[in-house]
């Protein structure tokens, strides 16, 4: 599967058999989280085995069988004033190579255990924006009711084909609340991009940003 096929096959999965991730498949990830982290200066990191992340009641009715995440969070003391934006941007890389490898994920910036996390989370781990859930999922989840892409993006002319697959890639990204708060402006080879989604904005806005460079190609033009 490659990572455009990814974005079209993932969708949140709240719901995990307790089929352990094998050694391998670890590696494969710490070996991803570690170079964005290297990329990026971030301190990204994987727990497993491990059922702190949600409160017991959430595991009750929403959070079932989660028992791997992935934690979003700079190192500590280096947080700049585009850390979520960039934790997004990265942690959409990662959340998308798991689909890759044939896992499941879902994106918590909310509901889960600040303390659970704190707990397991590395020496050096920063302030933490939220964490990836990853695992085998009980199910594959369900494409999410989508805006169109007149409704987040305009451009100057007749839209070209590269624009339009960066839309459409972006209006598959998880955002919180399922908002899809963007506004993509492209002008020739130029696109700018902004997001509004209260205190995720910064997050879904790297997120989103991930998505368009997939689905458009970097190679095809630049951002504002
Ligand atoms: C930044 C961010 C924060 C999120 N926070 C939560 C959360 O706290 N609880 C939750 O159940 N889902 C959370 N989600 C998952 C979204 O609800 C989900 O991505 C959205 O409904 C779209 O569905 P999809 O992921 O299947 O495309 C979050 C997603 C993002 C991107």
């Amino acid at each position: 599967m490659t990572m455009q096929e990814a974005m079209a096959a993932r969708h949140t999965v709240r719901s995990y058999t307790d089929r352990e991730l094998p050694e391998e498949v670890c590696a494969q990830l710490w070996a991803r989280i570690q170079a964005n982290n290297d990329l990026c200066g971030l301190a990204m990191s994987l727990v497993t085995e491990n059922t702190d992340a949600f409160s017991a009641p959430l595991k009750l009715v929403l959070a079932k069988g989660v028992r791997n995440y992935i934690i979003l969070a700079a190192q500590a003391g280096k947080d700049t004033g585009d850390t979520e934006e960039v934790l997004g941007y990265c942690g959409a890389d990662v959340m998308l190579y798991a689909q890759t490898l044939g896992l499941n994920t879902w994106w918590v910036g909310g509901t889960f255990s600040r303390k659970g996390v704190q707990k397991n989370a590395p020496a050096g781990t920063g302030a933490i924006a939220g964490v990836i859930a990853v695992g085998y999922g009980a199910e594959q989840g369900k494409p999410h009711k989508s805006k169109r892409p007149e409704d987040i993006s305009s451009y100057n002319g007749a839209a070209p084909d590269w624009f339009q697959n960066g839309v459409a890639a972006v209006l598959l990204a998880p955002t919180a609340l399922n908002r899809q708060a963007f506004t993509i402006r492209g002008d020739g080879r130029t696109v700018s991009m902004t997001c509004h989604n209260g205190r995720f904005s910064a997050v879904d806005l790297g997120i989103g940003k991930y998505h368009f460079e997939l689905g458009a190609g970097k190679e095809n033009f630049t951002w504002a």
